[in-house]
């Protein structure tokens, strides 16, 4: 095998896209089992920069050096050569494929000349798992795996490949409070071995695991310094420029009728088992009702039923007194349902589309924007330009293929579209993932916005914090069903982490 990184170091580093300096001039050293966070708000050119590393993107100028000698990528398997992996921010795992073929697409020594040598994949799988101790299945298909148990099968195919040097992009964002406290261990273990770039929006990951911190802002390295000598709060005032405070939900419930009643569902998961049984929960009106748990535990499936994407086997959905129970997405949306969904990239927009017309995927037939069939494409623009302007996504332009955009960009394009197409109601599902610091306040002032106004809210998430400042009553959801309701007075960390993880919390009456 090739010779360790003892350090990689890439010098004035600059990617122009069409109207956009992505990466500006950037210059960064990462010695030998060192770990560097690379902080920024979205669309600061993390990504953008580490496709450079991983020779996906070629630079317009700079160079990059492992141990002194410049490297040229022409592509990611150059990359590969040189012991670098990456595991992206979208995972690259083909659903229908076991763990071990996802390896073999990627592993040259198994393509033998009339065969592919499965077994030999699948034993360097369990080596590499036993290894690092990441418990993987190899036979396991990747439709059957959680987010977390895929991230695991992502940072064991990268260190099937011979990666010495790893990049993780937001590697965090879809874990579960304990699945990130698992990673950031197991990578505080691996860096006796390896040396780590590491992408993250939450601050706290990268006190707890990182050695350094650099921060990109508008493409530039703003600020590099050593990790310890700075306060989260430190690091992200120099990240944003300001100071984030974010909003709490203070007023008392204004009253309004039932929106959503779910009544008695049963409602099966991927992989066949009951995910929701017997659930029932109603929304009212002006509040904002949370719904709390560990993410496997039926949320998903609950925001896919009420939705029109999940097979409803009994029970009813009442929304404003009509039964939403198995009908079409469409007839969902044109009662007034909002929606903005977990998996960004695949349910909530279509990547190929302008940036413009994602935000009318809904109401495109809408009089405002379309008329005797024809597109209204002057009020699309200026549609376009309003939203862009009020929930700051960073494009040049709104013609820009929406899957150009950063993660938290995209996520953005979401959020608008769903909170300003005027929805009756919203059911807001992990909303502010992947999201900067400062686009979280603003999406947690936008959402209490729409409670004054009047609509219901059901907020999914696992963040507690999101949900105590923002809801009217919690509900805790564990292995398909209502452990309890709390209102927000009666709710605190330690009795949510109790009822989250299915326990007693010691209060005596039953939801
Ligand atoms: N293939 C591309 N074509 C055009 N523009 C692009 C492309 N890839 C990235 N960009 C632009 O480059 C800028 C930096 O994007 P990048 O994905 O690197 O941000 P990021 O820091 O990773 O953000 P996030 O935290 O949201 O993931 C953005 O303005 C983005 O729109
Ligand atoms: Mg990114």
């Amino acid at each position: 095998m090739e010779e360790k990184i003892k350090q990689l170091r890439i010098e004035h580093i600059t990617k122009r896209f069409p109207g956009i300096l992505a990466t500006d001039d950037v210059s960064l050293t990462v010695d030998e089992g060192e770990i560097l966070a690379l902080v920024g708000e979205n669309g600061a050119g993390k990504t953008t920069l580490m496709n450079i590393l991983m020779g996906i993107y070629q630079q317009d100028e700079g160079r990059i050096y492992i141990n002194g000698k410049e490297v040229r990528f022409r592509g990611p398997e150059d990359a590969f050569k040189a012991g670098l992996g990456m595991v992206h921010q979208q995972y690259m795992l083909v659903p229908d494929m076991t763990v071990t073929e996802n390896v073999a697409l990627g592993y040259q020594a198994a393509w033998k000349p009339f065969h592919l040598d499965l077994d030999m994949v699948r034993k360097k799988v369990i080596e590499v798992s036993e290894h690092y101790s990441l418990a993987v299945n190899p036979d396991a298909y990747i439709w059957q795996l959680t987010v977390g148990e895929q991230q695991r099968v992502e940072l064991v195919k990268t260190l099937c490949l011979g990666a010495k040097f790893l990049i993780l992009d937001e590697p965090t964002s879809a874990l579960t409070p304990q699945e990130t406290d698992e990673l950031v261990s197991l990578l505080k273990r691996m860096k006796s071995e390896l040396s780590i770039i590491f992408i993250s929006h939450k601050l706290n990951e990268v006190k707890a695991l990182c050695d350094k911190v650099a921060i990109l802002r508008h493409g530039a390295l703003v600020f590099s310094g050593n990790t310890a000598d700075y306060s989260s709060n430190d690091i992200a005032a120099l990240m944003t420029g300001h100071e984030i405070v974010l909003p709490e939900n203070k007023e008392v419930w204004a009253g309004g009728e039932l929106a959503l009643s779910v009544k008695n569902i049963n409602v099966r998961s991927d992989r066949g088992f009951l995910a929701l049984e017997d659930f029932s929960l109603d929304i009212f009106q002006g509040e904002i009702v949370g719904l709390a748990g560990v993410s496997g535990n039926g949320q998903r499936e609950l925001a896919e039923a009420v939705n029109g994407l999940r097979e409803v086997e009994s029970g009813t959905i009442e929304f404003f007194g009509t039964d939403l129970a198995n009908k079409k997405p469409y007839y969902v949306i044109e009662h007034g349902m909002g929606y903005i969904p977990e998996e960004r990239n695949i349910e909530g927009i279509v990547p190929s589309f302008a940036i413009r017309e994602n935000f009318i995927l809904k109401d495109s037939d809408k009089d405002r924007f379309s008329r005797h069939r024809f597109l209204k494409k002057k009020e699309i623009s200026r549609n376009a330009d309003t939203l862009r302007q009020s929930f700051d996504i960073r494009t040049p332009d709104t013609v820009t293929a929406a899957g150009s955009l950063s993660g938290g960009n995209i996520q953005k394009v979401i959020l608008a579209r769903e909170i300003t197409r005027a929805p009756k109601f919203l059911i807001a599902v992990y909303p502010t993932r992947g999201l900067d610091m400062g686009a979280i306040e603003f999406i947690h002032q936008e959402l209490l916005k729409k409670r004054r106004e009047g609509i219901g809210i059901l907020l999914i998430s696992e963040e507690l914090d999101e949900i105590m400042n923002l809801c009217d009553r919690i509900a805790v959801i564990y292995k398909g069903k209502i452990q309890k309701v709390l209102s927000h007075k009666e709710a605190n960390r330690r009795r949510l982490g109790i009822l989250m993880a299915g326990l007693d919390d010691g209060s005596g009456e039953e939801a």
